[in-house]
């Protein structure tokens, strides 16, 4: 079997001598979704710190495209093809939404001598080749709609899909997406969830995905890992997590309410 593309091996973090993770393992396969759930303060977003390089861990490995990344910079990571979002939209308020994606490539490709001006105000027309690639990518995540509208103007969903964009944009290998429909109606949930769906399948990009609508977990993810106080306490298909007592007890059973039907 080939090595997954991202792999942390026995995680163990500590903030001021508290444990907050403590022997975790995490696989993500090339092209796979994994889910991570757990209850509030579980360590999800401290390991989400681990792989993208923003957290040292205290003991522990992370792999990612077959190179120990354990101690290295975000920007090395974002070069082997990780990107990530976060818990809250950040995004530049003065930019349209297709003028975010065209930032986001020239990030990536970082032969731009300009960067500072695209940022401020985008100094240089996009090529057809970079309008071609942004245009592929609106359309994908079904955002055609909304490209020339500045992203204050989007809804909170739509905004999360530019930001899911945005990373998609530096043609990662894999993103790890932090709530991503956290404060989203049921109709918005369902978008980010057809979004994910089209861009694992038409870029093979893999996603590592926490979150707290367990129900989405269970029909997005080919495996789910179930943290509980900074350990794993169940990890499998969702059919195995689902009928898990353990996980049952610690988490499914007090989940917050989720956002049914669907
Ligand atoms: N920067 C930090 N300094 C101190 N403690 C932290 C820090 N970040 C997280 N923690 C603690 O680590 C534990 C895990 O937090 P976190 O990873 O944010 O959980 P989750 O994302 O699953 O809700 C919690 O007990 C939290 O209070
Ligand atoms: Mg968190």
């Amino acid at each position: 079997m080939s090595d997954p593309l991202l792999h942390a091996h026995e995680i163990a973090v500590s903030f001021g001598g508290v444990g907050a993770l403590a022997g975790v393992d995490l696989t993500v396969p090339a092209r796979s979704i994994v889910g991570l759930v757990g209850p509030n303060g579980a360590g999800k977003t401290t390991l989400f710190g681990v792989l993208s390089g923003l957290l040292s861990p205290r003991s522990g490995r992370v792999e990612l495209a077959g190179a120990d990344v354990t101690r290295a910079s975000p920007q090395r990571r974002a070069r082997l093809g990780l990107a990530r979002t976060f818990q809250r939209l950040e995004l530049f308020d003065e930019l349209t939404v297709r003028d975010h994606l065209v930032v986001a490539r020239r990030i990536r490709e970082r032969r731009d001598r300009s960067l500072l001006r695209d940022l401020v105000g985008l100094g240089r027309r996009p090529s057809p080749g970079e309008d071609e690639a942004v245009d592929a990518l609106l359309d994908l995540l079904d955002l055609g709609k909304f490209a020339n509208q500045p992203v204050p103007l989007v809804p909170l969903g739509t905004g999360r899909i530019v930001e899911l964009a945005r990373a998609l944009a530096t043609e990662p290998r894999v993103v790890l997406l932090d709530e991503p429909t956290s404060g989203l109606d049921v109709h918005e949930t369902e978008r980010v969830a057809t979004a994910l769906r089209a861009a694992r399948a038409d870029r093979g990009v893999a996603f590592v995905l926490v979150e707290h609508d367990v129900e989405l977990v269970l029909q997005l993810c080919d495996d789910i890992t179930v943290l509980d106080f900074g350990r794993v306490i169940a990890h499998g298909p969702p059919d195995e997590i689902r009928a898990s007592a353990d996980v049952q007890a610690a988490y499914l059973g007090t989940a917050p309410a989720q956002k049914t039907p669907r």
